[in-house]
């Protein structure tokens, strides 16, 4: 490996849930749904909703400044701030530039992108390629979600599935050997209707609701990540034996373990937190990058494999030394 190239280089990560944990009884309250239901299909077994106080930007900001402290940075040293979202605090200005004032980082470059669950690994992309043209040093990619204001809770089939969060992470230009070593993104639009939002400011002038045919999507994901996995780690000149940890997008366990066992992944090398955050779309996979590197299974210099699929439908992955 050349160990003199420029790279984007995970110099910190942070995390910010909404205070109410929302377990699979408390909504089998209100919902037809059961603990045992949620759980065999999906392991989810809590979920965190936003109260009014808390919004997309709030949560991003929180988990922003984490990031920034365990960086050893302040808002002052970051240049480029990405908010992946489909849940944005309002349709315009994007969330970015909302979070960009609440750190008082006012005058770089600010923007959101939108690729629902794949979200993060689409503004992780922007961000290296970015910090690699030169034109970014130090930037912040957060995923950030309240998809509890878009969910039917009359659809049971839906709505016991997402949660609301924030993931963050700091890239800082640098040379040597860590760093994103390679990313491979996709899309496929003729899918849009298995799995979107029935409204918009274009259409009918209102937010809309979350649909989605779950069966479909499931089938899709497994074949899409397995093989954008495969397609990433071979860009990167790697095998999945050589993988430390893979962190996936966290919609649902069978996913995981069916993506996991499709290239021959031990499930102790893949990070699990949908039983405690359910699915955050764009804010899964840095929510649960940031557990797993506090809690000490990431280590630095890892080899780390982030993945995700949504709503589009688009996916990616992400092979990156830690
Ligand atoms: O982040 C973007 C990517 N999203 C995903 O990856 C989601 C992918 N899909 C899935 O995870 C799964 O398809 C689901 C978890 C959404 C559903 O699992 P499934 O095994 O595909 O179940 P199903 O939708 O086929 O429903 C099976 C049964 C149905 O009853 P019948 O028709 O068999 O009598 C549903 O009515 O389960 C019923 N059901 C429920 N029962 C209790 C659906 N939702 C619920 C519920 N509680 N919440």
């Amino acid at each position: 490996m050349n160990e003199a190239v420029l790279r984007a280089v995970i110099k910190g990560t942070g995390s910010a849930l909404p205070r109410n944990r929302v377990s699979n009884a408390d909504l089998a309250a209100k919902v037809d749904t059961s603990d045992e239901w949620i759980t065999e299909r999906t392991g989810i077994k809590f979920r965190h909703i936003a109260e009014p106080d808390e919004t997309t930007a709030t949560l991003a900001a929180d988990a922003s400044r984490k990031a920034l402290d365990a960086a050893g940075m302040s808002a002052a040293d970051i240049n480029l701030i990405i908010v992946a979202t489909a849940t944005p605090d309002q349709t315009f200005p994007a969330s970015a530039t909302i979070v960009q004032h609440m750190l008082g980082c006012n005058g770089c470059v600010a923007f959101d992108v939108a690729a629902v669950c794949s979200g993060f690994l689409y503004a992780f992309s922007v961000a290296e390629s970015m910090i690699r043209a030169g034109s970014a040093k130090n930037a912040l990619v957060i995923g950030s979600e309240t998809f509890s204001r878009i969910l039917d809770w009359e659809d049971r089939a839906t709505c016991v599935l997402f949660g609301d969060g924030a993931g963050a992470v700091v890239l800082s230009a640098e040379v040597g050997p860590r760093g994103v070593l390679a990313t491979r993104l996709h899309a496929d639009g003729q899918h849009n209707q298995l799995l979107f939002v029935d409204g918009g400011p274009s259409t009918t002038g209102t937010v809309g609701k979350l649909r989605m045919k779950g069966r479909e999507v499931f089938r899709h994901a497994v074949t899409n990540l397995a093989s954008v996995m495969y397609e990433t780690l071979d860009a990167a000149g790697l095998t999945p034996e050589e993988v430390d940890w893979v962190v996936p997008h966290q919609a649902n366990a069978r996913i995981i373990d069916a993506t996991a066992k499709k290239l021959g992944l031990e499930a102790d090398k893949v990070v699990l937190t949908v039983d405690q955050h359910a699915n955050t779309s764009a804010a899964s996979v840095p929510l649960a990058l940031d557990v797993a590197v506090r809690d000490g299974r990431i280590k630095p210099d890892d080899i780390v494999v982030l993945e995700a699929m949504g709503g589009g439908f688009t996916w990616g992955a992400s092979v990156v030394r830690m």
